[in-house]
């Protein structure tokens, strides 16, 4: 579904909330280059957008949300713009996301993170550690993931737990799978919402989102706040889902 602003405020039944909410922040540089700004201003004002959705998941009382915030193609991109993003991710994880734990928010990363530089994935084990307890939002970081890396590092687990007799092939279930994925026990996302009118999901979580409702937006990132989540999960929220049956 696309959905845009309306003159009537979006209605949603707060009982009924998904329980995993996963965004694609998409858009960070158009919105800098409309205002003939460097693609990196598009990514400062992009986590702004971040922080104020966080604040506003968080006053929903959501469980869950993931945001994709740099995936395995985007080292793709110039040395200086890949440089500027995680130098972003530097500031975060010292200033931010720890003024968040204090808002009883828990915060861990998906993705593979052997490849990013030594200190931030220091920053990021104690972040989650020091999380770990909190029971408020918690959000998921894709930092450095891929839908397909992830799943071709559980195959890699999986086959290595064969080798050792650990597992046996017989007892490979969905859940088995599920269990060896970065989002171990956490629920499948049920909706994704992607900015910048883009409609596709670039490597996003491609084994939870088997039965994620999908909403679209022109919005780009930097200018998405609270008010198109809600308007979001009202879209959500009027569909019939039928997971295969009828
Ligand atoms: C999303 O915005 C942020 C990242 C992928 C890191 P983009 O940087 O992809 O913005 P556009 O798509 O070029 O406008
Ligand atoms: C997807 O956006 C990745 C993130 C938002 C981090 P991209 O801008 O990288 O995706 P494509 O290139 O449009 O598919
Ligand atoms: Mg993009």
């Amino acid at each position: 579904m696309f959905f845009q602003k309306k003159e009537e405020a979006p209605v949603i039944d707060l009982e009924n909330l998904p329980k995993h909410i996963a965004i694609i922040m998409d858009g960070n540089g158009r919105w800098a280059t409309k205002r003939g700004l460097p693609r990196k201003a598009g990514h400062k004002a992009g986590a702004e957008a971040l922080e104020r959705v966080i604040e506003g998941a968080r006053e929903l009382g959501l469980q869950h949300m993931t945001v994709y915030a740099f995936s395995t193609e985007n080292w793709k991109r110039s040395e200086d713009e890949v440089a500027a993003i995680m130098d972003l991710l530097r500031q975060y994880l010292k200033n931010y996301f720890r003024k968040f734990l204090g808002d009883n928010v828990r915060m861990d990363v998906i993705g593979d993170i052997s490849r990013l530089d030594g200190d931030i994935q220091e920053q990021i084990l104690e972040i989650e550690e020091e999380s770990k307890h909190k029971d408020g939002l918690f959000v998921h970081i894709a930092l450095n993931y891929g839908g397909r890396d992830e799943i071709r590092r559980a195959v890699e687990e999986m086959a290595k737990k064969v080798s050792e007799g650990t597992l046996q092939p017989s007892d490979i279930s969905e859940d088995v799978i599920s269990a060896h994925l970065d989002t171990k026990g956490v629920p499948d996302p049920e909706l994704v919402i992607r900015t910048s009118g883009e409609e596709r999901i670039s490597n996003f979580l491609l084994w939870q989102i088997a039965y994620a409702e999908f909403c679209f937006t022109d919005t780009l990132w930097p200018d998405f706040g609270k008010e198109d989540l809600v308007l979001a999960i009202e879209g959500y929220q009027n569909r019939d889902r039928r997971f295969g049956g009828r």
